[in-house]
């Protein structure tokens, strides 16, 4: 949550500052600010609401603020404070020459600041932040040496924090230090860039140094100095990124989200190659470094994730369960850290995510790992926080997504599944699974024939937009799938949407169920087609709106439904990376067609770092 960026070079820092809090706005879109430094005076300029707000400020005081060759900026989704102008970052301390922006929580912020105004400190906003930039600036009228007042700072702050500092009478250096929340420092020539996130640099260049928990960097527009919380000096490892800045673009779709739903059949090929080449060859997974003898004897698997993630981990834990006989729990990451988890060196644990960076799901993978389990994490960001965790990292490969709704990143972590369940069945020789292989390779295709359907799923949505709630109903493999589908729509729509198991309706939902009930049954066929279509006799019986999401080609079907989205037929087991995509689009026309900030919708953040 929060996006942070900072720039000291030789341009105009506020076309910098602009850009990467443009590119950053997925993490936080309550309100934003800078701090630049304009002929030896910080100025900052704030706005509440979205990026434009503070855009529209900027432009009326364009010709001020551009002669500032440094800069922070910042992006917030609220923890402390209400989300005005005075909570809205950067923060500075009495004297003005301090500025300071953060995302994370510092967590001993009230007793910082009852210490801190019992020295005369004077606070004007309700945020955790404010407390930095007068402890910085305390430690600065001490030291008068910044990356040294950071450094001590740091020794009293609690919590999670990546942080940029600038100060009035430095014109040129920014200081940043990270305590579990991410940080990248960009290195131009004459210039260098710092960052929650490369969105924020890819632009500007490709050469990057990651900065780790409890470091401290220095940037001026010559040099990078790195110290660590004890003054010692830390070796700099620089990488290229391997990222081009198109991918940050809509390349002419409307929203991100419908971008990156129509990216999904490349996405899938992407994943599948080099991994899964022929049926008759087994698959291909490097990235699992955990011994085959000690996988082949594998007791316990545990995986733990979030939102998108956790239904991508429930369809994982089906197919190996199917495939490897392996007991496999689930459990959303915010539930495994407050509780006693039975887990040792003779469990795998799974963490999934799409960011990354997922405060909940670091820390249900770092309790886990102290206890000796061998840590296998999926991911799309192999350069995130969460990654530098694993014993083995397999990359999801589905390239930046930028729409705070999942959808391709859920495709890539599915596939991730199969070929991970396909993987340790073969490692077991438990199963003989080509036919299935054979499905995977041709997967694309059928996506592509959904999409190319996409404007009957429009009609549909624009017939169901205005009703209040929606019901999802699916059975065994599918039953993620209504999860997913209900998440997708409620996140990006805010209709009351719940995916049911469909043997749990007459428990209890049932009762709900009337004409402004609209309930879309997953049909796939399979083993648990018969009983998914008995339950929606059932609901039909209660006078509820039905649509069918299908495979099925049985015309007695129009009886029944009173709408049938039908996608080529599938496999039972293959089912649901066929079945979400209608749903992500019955959702995004939904959505789009209610008027809704599709890729940015309200309270949510693309990468919820704080638990
Ligand atoms: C997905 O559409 C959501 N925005 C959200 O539930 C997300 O999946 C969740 O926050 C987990 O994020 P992660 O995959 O980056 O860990």
């Amino acid at each position: 949550m929060c996006g942070i960026v900072g720039y000291v070079g030789n341009k105009k820092a506020v076309d910098i500052l602009v850009d990467g809090l443009t590119s950053l706005e997925y993490r936080g879109y309550d309100s934003s600010g800078i701090a630049v430094n304009v002929e030896g005076k910080v100025e900052l300029f704030k706005a509440a609401g979205k990026l434009q707000n503070l855009k529209n400020i900027i432009e009326k005081n364009y010709s001020e603020i551009s002669k500032s060759t440094i800069g922070i900026g910042h992006i917030r989704w609220a923890t402390h404070g209400a989300p005005t102008v005075e909570n809205a970052h950067p923060h500075s301390c009495n004297c003005g020459k301090v500025a300071v922006v953060h995302n994370g929580i510092i967590e001993n912020y009230k007793e910082l600041r009852a210490k801190l105004e019992s020295k005369g400190c004077t606070f004007r906003s309700q945020t955790d932040t404010e407390t930095v930039a007068h402890l910085v600036a305390t430690k600065y009228g001490e030291t008068h040496d910044l990356t040294e007042a950071v450094r001590l700072a740091t020794k009293e702050i609690e919590g999670a924090y990546a942080l940029c500092v600038i100060h009035q009478d430095l014109p040129d250096i920014i200081v940043a230090t990270r305590r579990n929340a991410p940080l990248v420092v960009g290195l131009g020539e004459g210039e260098n860039f710092v960052a929650s996130d490369v969105p924020a640099l890819i632009q500007y260049t490709k050469k990057a140094m990651y900065i780790e928990d409890n470091q401290i960097v220095t940037l001026t527009p010559d040099s990078i100095k790195l110290i660590d919380i004890d003054n010692n000096p830390v070796e700099q490892k620089t990488e290229m990124l391997p990222w081009e800045p198109v991918a940050l673009s809509k390349m002419g779709y409307k929203h991100f989200m419908l971008k990156e739903i129509h990216e999904q059949p490349d996405v899938v090929r992407n994943v599948l190659s080099g991994k899964l080449r022929a049926i008759d060859e087994n698959v291909i997974l490097k990235e699992v470094t955990l011994d085959r003898e000690k996988l082949k004897d594998l007791s316990r698997i545990q995986i733990v994730a979030c939102g998108t993630s956790l239904h991508a981990a429930l369809v994982g834990k089906y197919l190996i369960e199917e495939f490897c006989g392996i007991p496999v729990d689930v459990e959303p990451s915010s539930e495994y850290i407050y509780r006693k988890t039975i887990t040792d060196k003779n469990t795998l644990v799974i963490g999934v995510s799409q960011s990354g960076e997922t405060a909940d799901t670091i820390t249900a993978v770092r309790q886990a790992k102290s206890k000796g389990s061998h840590i296998l994490i999926i991911t799309n960001r192999p350069d995130s926080t969460m990654a530098r965790e694993a014993d083995s990292l397999i990359p999801v490969n589905a390239g930046i997504e930028v729409s705070v709704a999942a959808t391709k990143s859920y495709i890539a972590q599915l596939i991730s599944f199969y070929l991970l369940a396909i993987y340790m069945a073969e490692v077991k020789g438990v199963t003989d699974l080509s036919d299935l292989k054979h499905e995977l390779i041709i997967l694309p295709q059928k996506i592509e024939k959904v999409l190319a359907h996409k404007e009957d799923i429009q009609k549909l949505a624009r017939k169901f937009a205005n009703f209040k709630d929606f019901i999802f109903i699916a059975r065994g493999i599918n039953f993620p799938t209504a999860l997913e589908g209900a998440l997708k729509l409620k996140e990006i729509s805010y209709i009351n949407a719940t995916g049911y198991t469909a043997g749990e309706l007459k428990h209890g939902p049932i009762a709900m169920l009337d004409d402004s009930m609209p309930v879309l049954s997953i049909l796939m066929s399979g083993k648990v087609y018969d009983k998914i279509l008995s339950n929606s006799e059932e609901a039909k019986a209660r006078n509820a709106r039905m649509i069918a999401l299908t495979d099925s080609t049985d015309t007695k079907l129009d009886e029944l439904f009173e709408c049938i989205i039908r996608v080529p037929e599938i496999s039972e087991i293959l089912s649901p990376a066929l079945a979400v995509i209608p749903l992500q689009l019955l959702a995004y026309y939904i959505s789009e067609f209610l008027g809704k900030d599709v890729d940015q919708p309200r309270n949510l953040a693309k990468s919820v770092t704080v638990e």
